[in-house]
């Protein structure tokens, strides 16, 4: 196995403590969300694609699934903290300090990222007017996921933290006109999962490297059974936002609308939090270097969930 990169634990970790933000830099006070505005760009929600919609209702599909965003982010952070600090405790007495340091600050971030995304939450309920209804159980989730293999694990958080550089990328292209405060959650997040993302790399090149092929190609099923988890997690999101959409507009959507909305919205669930980080190049070359044939079995997989001629 030869990963292609130049990351090392001493770089990052300074690089990480360089960026460094507080929550408050971001959000409270006078920074608050500006719902005259969408927060997400449109390229992932695909409210154009629900044509029998107001403006003004696709607004709000934009808001609601905004909100999904964030909450479906703090949701995956739980899984994340945990598996760093397991991944950390395991390497205490066998690595060097500064791969120790780089860990631990990442683990931290991701705890102020949780945070982060909370205090976007409660802008939201502020401000919009009406309840929008979430998935439960966190913990239950993440205690599925951390029960797959290490390896699993480790590429469904490297696909993550990839993701965020998509979602930022896409706010700041074409001077999309978003809320500047979301523009500002997905540009800061990004900026420390830059660093994540590097880390990722790492423990993932670690994990394998004392690896059987079996067992890797096992890491791999266990990846593509994650993002299944969460596939099904987005389904019953999906679902909830509809009865949240009738709720903010007083519209019900007759049955053709509601079932071109669940088509438009799967598909948009699954380019944002799937598709995108199974597709993107970074990803694909490390899973390449991993298991080409895992990085094959991954693209079909995408080409099932979203046809690769739609993105
Ligand atoms: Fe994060
Ligand atoms: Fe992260």
């Amino acid at each position: 196995m030869n990963i292609s990169h130049n990351y090392d634990y001493r770089t990052t970790h300074r690089q990480a403590l360089q960026v460094n933000w507080q929550v408050e830099d971001i959000i409270g006070g006078e920074k608050t969300l500006d719902f005259r505005k969408p927060f997400l760009p449109e390229v992932w929600v695909n409210a154009n694609g629900l044509e029998f919609l107001s403006d003004k209702e696709r607004l709000t599909v934009n808001h609601i699934r905004s909100n999904s965003y964030l909450y479906l982010f703090g949701f995956v952070e739980e899984y994340i903290v945990p598996f760093v600090t397991d991944h950390t405790r395991d390497r205490i007495h066998k690595a060097a300090p500064e791969e120790l340091r780089a860990l631990f600050h990442f683990a931290e971030e991701e705890v102020k990222h949780i945070e982060l995304f909370q205090r976007f939450c409660e802008e939201f309920r502020a401000g919009f007017g009406s309840t929008c209804d979430v998935l439960g159980s966190p913990e239950v989730v993440a205690a599925a996921i951390l029960s797959k293999s290490p390896l699993g694990v480790a590429l469904s958080i490297l696909h993550i933290e990839w993701m965020t550089l998509l979602h930022y990328v896409s706010s700041v292209r074409d001077n999309v006109d978003i809320d500047p405060q979301f523009s500002s959650l997905l540009r800061n997040h990004w900026l420390e999962e830059a660093q994540h993302a590097k880390l990722d790399t790492l423990i993932v090149e670690s994990i394998a490297s004392t690896m059987s092929e079996q067992e890797i190609h096992q890491g791999v099923d266990d990846y593509l059974a994650i993002g299944g988890m969460l596939d099904g997690g987005l389904a019953q999101q999906m679902e909830m936002d509809l009865v949240s959409f009738t709720r903010a507009t007083g519209r019900t959507l007759s049955a053709p609308e509601a079932e071109r909305y669940r088509a438009v919205q799967q598909q948009a669930y699954r380019q944002t939090f799937l598709t995108s980080g199974m597709r993107y190049e970074r990803f694909q070359n490390i899973l390449t270097a991993v298991s080409p044939e895992g990085a094959k079995k991954v693209a079909e997989v995408a080409n099932m969930l979203v046809p690769d001629s739609v993105c």
